[in-house]
């Protein structure tokens, strides 16, 4: 039989991402190759994500362009995997008839052998099961010449913010064991990564599962501080790791260990990506975020007084229900105390059985636009204002790429930096020191150790196309 060709698509989140290295994965594992794009595939997997709006007629739309395909190859299989999958199940099979498989999140290794099923003559399949009793986290192979890797620590999520989908389609926390998390970042560094991202939901309230002293006595107090003594373990016992991220943190579980570990280990960013969601209480509150806007710019004013020049980036929903003028005007103003100089902007969506549904969503999409655009003059202002301020600074960049004879990478608080090297050299995987010499809207140019600023070419920013902070 002839090689088979697997070709993934993948939307959403990093964890998302992540999870299409896993199916990648575990489908070479079983003799599949990728192909070069899906017209040549055997087996087309949609890696859905659910957390907004319409995203299972989004799926089914694309799914729909396979028809041709599958026709002229009855063979073809198309498996939808991810949250979409994960949420909407045995459903999705009626809803498509070219769907050969529905794929949960944590049964992404059993994808060959089901396949090798349907081949054998069994039905079109549902796999959507939580592996509750004994998680398992499998790891990705680094991708060659990766300077970044994700490395799981926690997946699932038990805060049931009203709004999202997210405890629904990725299930309850499970917590992944220090040890092995330590192993796998050791294996990825030997091969080469320079920069870890670690992934959970609430990634900070993750805790150590194979100590039995370590679980929370409430699955609902604040955690943050055995998350803290994992970065420190790892920035320990991992010497070579040139930076350590992590997402998605929640700010209830910023607690002072972890401010005190962002003062104290240089390998951690200054940055950091805190969702806020909104800034009116009475908006928080019937989010269930359980924090007050008081209470989240307290934490932040902390951190940014460890760790200084530190900067924030957030995620907003504008129109959740209920939300007046008033509401949002508090938005804004959190928005600028807090100084973010990025975010992610989201027109509320109601997503299917989630318990904000039963507050209704009356605000019209008029005004969420209309929120949605001050709030992104707001944004795109501090941004721009922060870039300019760096210009004639010096920052760390760890390089990621080349593209035209010049390297990018990330600054030590996450902006995109282009950095112009000497001649001949070639930095990727490593942390160069780079001299701030413009600022475009959303990424700056730099000068490279060795390189006067004078000679380097400045570029005309690129007109910009779209809004300076990334909408619904
Ligand atoms: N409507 C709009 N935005 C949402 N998000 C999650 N659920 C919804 C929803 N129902 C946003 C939040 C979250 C980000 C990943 O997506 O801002 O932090
Ligand atoms: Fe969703 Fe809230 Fe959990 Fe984040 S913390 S995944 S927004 S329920």
């Amino acid at each position: 039989m002839s090689v088979r060709r697997y070709h993934v698509q993948t939307f959403g989140c990093q964890m998302n991402v992540h999870d299409s290295e896993r199916i990648e994965d575990v489908l070479e594992g079983a003799g599949y190759e990728p192909a070069t794009d899906e017209r040549d595939a055997d087996v087309i997997v949609v890696n859905t994500c659910s957390v907004r709006e319409k995203a299972e007629h989004k799926m089914l739309s694309l799914v729909g362009r396979f028809r041709e395909l599958k026709e002229a190859r009855p063979e073809l299989r198309v498996v939808a995997a991810g949250c979409v999958a994960q949420q909407e199940g045995e459903k999705l099979l009626k809803k498509s008839d070219l769907l050969d498989v529905i794929l949960g999140p944590d049964n992404i290794p059993e994808l060959p052998g089901i396949l090798k099923n349907i081949d054998d003559g069994a039905p079109r399949t549902v796999r959507t099961v939580f592996d509750e009793i004994s998680p398992s986290f499998l790891m990705a192979t680094p991708r060659s010449n990766s300077v970044s890797a994700f490395v799981t620590v926690m997946k699932g999520c038990d805060e049931r913010c009203t709004y999202c989908v997210v405890p629904n389609t990725r299930g309850p926390e499970r917590y992944r064991p220090a040890d092995d998390i330590v192993e796998e970042i050791k294996q990825l560094v030997d091969s080469g990564v320079r920069e870890i991202t670690l992934l959970g939901q609430t990634v900070n309230s993750w805790y150590d599962p194979s100590a039995l002293d370590e679980k929370p006595t409430s699955k609902r107090a604040p955690s943050g501080s055995r998350f803290a003594l994992l970065l420190r373990r790892i920035a320990a016992e991992v010497p070579n790791l040139q930076r350590l991220r992590y997402t998605s943190p929640h700010p209830r579980h910023l607690t002072q260990p972890l401010i005190a570990a962002h003062a104290e280990l240089s390998i951690l960013p200054r940055h950091m990506h805190l969702p806020v969601q909104s800034g009116s209480d009475g908006v928080l509150r019937r989010m269930s975020r359980r924090y007050t806007a008081e209470e989240y710019l307290k934490r932040v004013n902390q951190l940014k007084s460890a760790v200084p020049g530190l900067t924030l980036s957030t995620d907003l929903i504008v129109g959740f229900p209920g939300e007046t003028e008033e509401d949002f005007l508090a938005t804004l103003e959190l928005v600028r105390n807090a100084g973010f100089v990025s975010a992610f902007a989201f027109k509320y969506s109601e997503r299917p059985d989630t318990p904000a549904i039963a507050m209704g969503d009356d605000v019209t999409n008029a005004e969420k636009s209309e929120r949605l655009q001050r709030l992104f003059e707001v944004v795109g202002e501090q941004q721009r204002t922060h870039l300019k301020s760096l210009v004639g600074t010096t920052t760390k960049v760890l390089v990621e790429s080349e593209s035209g004879g010049r390297f990018s990478g990330r600054s030590e608080r996450h902006e995109i930096v282009h950095v112009q090297m000497k001649e001949g050299e070639n930095p990727i995987g490593e942390m160069v020191e780079a001299t701030i010499i413009q600022a475009f809207d959303h990424s700056l140019l730099a000068a490279g150790p060795g390189v006067d600023p004078a000679t380097v070419p400045s570029r005309a920013p690129k007109a910009r196309t779209k809004l300076p902070v990334v909408g619904a």
